[in-house]
Parts: structure tokens; sequence; C-alpha cells
């Protein structure tokens, strides 16, 4: 999944790729959540990660036990772990990227908008820390309903003055990984070939996976597709079934928003032509958030990228989902605005 880092005599970070060498600079990476059930394989993930210098793993609880685990685990970066309101500033200060998975998870018969209380309230105190102390840094949030918990760390960032459109991302690419995995068993093709663009949101039919862009092409039958987008659409749901009330999504949570992550990373390094779907502001539909393709570079969000040709199918859906977007943001908009103070 990533390529390996040396140091040189120089004290530079090399990393290498086949013969050749090139540095990479140092990043600070947070996990905010990370003695939770994506946290610690996320920070795993992310201590394999040779793009990562310093890894802080800040939640409620545990996360010195979590922290000297994986720092035990022979790659370049340093973790440190942080308890408490108290060290939430140390977590986050010099930090490239914040990735947040903290809140509580699904079960059995709750859509991802039941966690709007609870999550939408540790999303904000989060989110003002963040505007404090990393007001640059990347956000990538996985808190759900993300459909939600972005525009709400919108709104806080806004009030804090530090609000920059390219540096909020909500974490879709676990709707992207399905849609590869359902794809390439369908159409018989190696997983490993497969692309898959999703756009619009992360719940339910808001999951807008566009198989008319699939490659490799396959000419699958229209139930087919229609099967794929429910099951894309369900994916959540098909695990938080399984788990039986033991939450939802954790390890292909933690591998989707690790790939994300090291993408941001990339983008930040200047590596070229990074693109992946991410639920960002957006003028490509008449609502002000929705995934696409974003295009990632030094500052973040370089392009967002439009929707590319639709199929009838896709039209269809892509309209309906626009509708019930826009029905949830009215409520989220009173939410944000009396449930939810933004400080
Ligand atoms: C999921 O799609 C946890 O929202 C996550 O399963």
């Amino acid at each position: 999944m990533f390529r390996s880092v040396a140091r040189s005599a120089a004290g530079k970070h090399l990393l290498r790729r086949g013969y050749a060498t090139e540095s990479v600079p140092d990043r600070k990476v947070a996990v905010l959540g990370a003695a939770g059930g994506i946290g610690q394989p996320l920070a795993l993930l992310m201590k394999l990660n040779p793009l990562v210098s310093r890894l802080a793993l800040y939640d409620i609880a545990n996360t010195p036990g979590v922290a000297a685990d994986v720092n035990h685990v022979n790659t370049r970066s340093e973790v440190a772990g942080y308890v408490g309101e108290d060290q939430l500033k140390q977590a986050l200060e010099g930090c490239d990227v914040v990735i947040i998975p903290a809140g509580v998870p699904r079960k059995p018969g709750m859509t991802r908008d039941d966690l709007f209380n609870i999550n939408a309230g540790i999303v904000k105190g989060l989110c003002a820390a963040i505007a404090k102390y990393c007001p640059n840094a990347l956000v990538n949030m996985i808190s759900n309903p993300v459909n939600s918990t972005v525009p709400i760390a919108a709104e806080v960032f806004k009030k804090a003055g530090t609000y920059d459109e390219k540096k909020l991302f909500g974490v879709t690419t676990l709707d992207v990984v399905r849609a590869k995995t359902f794809y390439a068993g369908k159409a018989k093709a190696n997983v490993a070939d497969v692309n898959v663009p999703v756009v619009g949101g992360h719940a339910g039919i808001t999951i807008l996976p566009l198989f008319s862009q699939a490659t490799p092409k396959a000419n699958l039958p229209e139930e087919d597709i229609k099967a794929l987008t429910k099951r894309t659409q369900d994916g959540g749901t098909e695990v938080v079934e399984a788990k039986a009330g033991k939450g939802s999504a954790t390890l292909s949570m933690a591998y989707a928003g690790a790939i994300f992550a090291d993408a941001c990373l990339k983008g930040l390094n200047g590596v070229p032509d990074v693109v992946e779907c991410s639920f960002v502001q957006s003028t490509v539909t008449e609502l002000p958030f929705f995934a696409s393709k974003v295009r990632l570079g030094k500052n973040g969000v370089e392009e967002v990228m439009g929707l590319g040709p639709l199929s009838d199918y896709e039209q269809a859906v892509t309209s309906v989902a626009i509708g019930v977007f826009t029905l949830a943001a009215s409520s989220i908009g009173f939410a944000v605005v009396n449930r939810i103070a933004i400080p």
C-alpha cells in the first residue's frame, strides 16, 4: 500500500521507489478518536505510511496504550498518545492533516442520521480546537453523519474565521472501496485494476456510484447496475447488521480513511494528479456540499471535478438524492442554528 522511507546520512528522509530516491517533508498527522473501533486500525495504517513523520493519537481515554503499542512498529513516524481535552492542544499543534473518526457508531435499525445528536456535538468541539491550534490543517471527516458533520465543521470554522473550503473533506472513500469490490466481483475484473467514481453523499440513497464510468468497461445489464448501486448504498448497513449490535464498519473504514489521508499527504507534498472522491464544498450541483472527484494539491482541494456524463439511471438517482439532500439540509440548518450552538 505504501512505499518505504529511509533516513540518509545527511538526515533527510528519502522515499524509495524502484532505484530512485526522492526526499519527503516531515508531516504531522493526528487521529481524533484514535482509541475507537475505526481509530485503532487507522492509527496502525497511518503508522505504516512513510509520508507521516509524527503521529498524534488523541481520544478521551486509552490512547497511551494504543500509542505505546503502535509505536513499536518499525516505521518512520514517532507516535504520541494524548488523553482528554487538556491534551488536545499538544495533539493538534503543527498538524498537516487531522483525521476525525471520533463519535458513536450505528446499531442495527439506525441510520447515520440517528447519530447526529451525539456526534455533531463531538465534532463541533474538536473542530473548535482545530480552528485554534492548527487552522491550516486538512481536515478529513469520518464521523457520521458525514453529510451533516462536514457542514457543521464548516460553520465552526467560519465562526472562528479560519474556514478554508479547500481544506475540509468528508471521507467517502469507503463508498468507492465498496463500489470497486462489488463491481469487480460482478464484472469478473481484477479488483486492483477497477475504478468507480462515487458522488453525492455518504448515506443511503445519497451515495451515487457511477458505474457507467467504471473501468475496465464491462457492459453489465441494467438490473446488475441497479443491484450494484443498491449494495453500495447499503454497504454500511450490511456491516452494521452482520455485526449485530457490535458496531459498524471499522476495518474497511480505517482502510478507506488511510487511503484518503495518504492522497491528502501526496497532494500536500506536490505529487501531481492525485484524484479521489470526497464530500466537499461544491458548485457541481445546486447543493453547497457534494461528493465528486477532487484533485488534491499543496493547499488541499485544487479542483472540484464535474460529474461527467451520467446514464439515464444515474441521472434519475442523482435527482432523487439531490431532493433528499435539500430536505435534510433544511433540518441540518435548523439543527446547526438551534440545537448545536456554534461557539
Ligand atoms: C460506513 O459506511 C462507517 O459510515 C461508515 O460503513
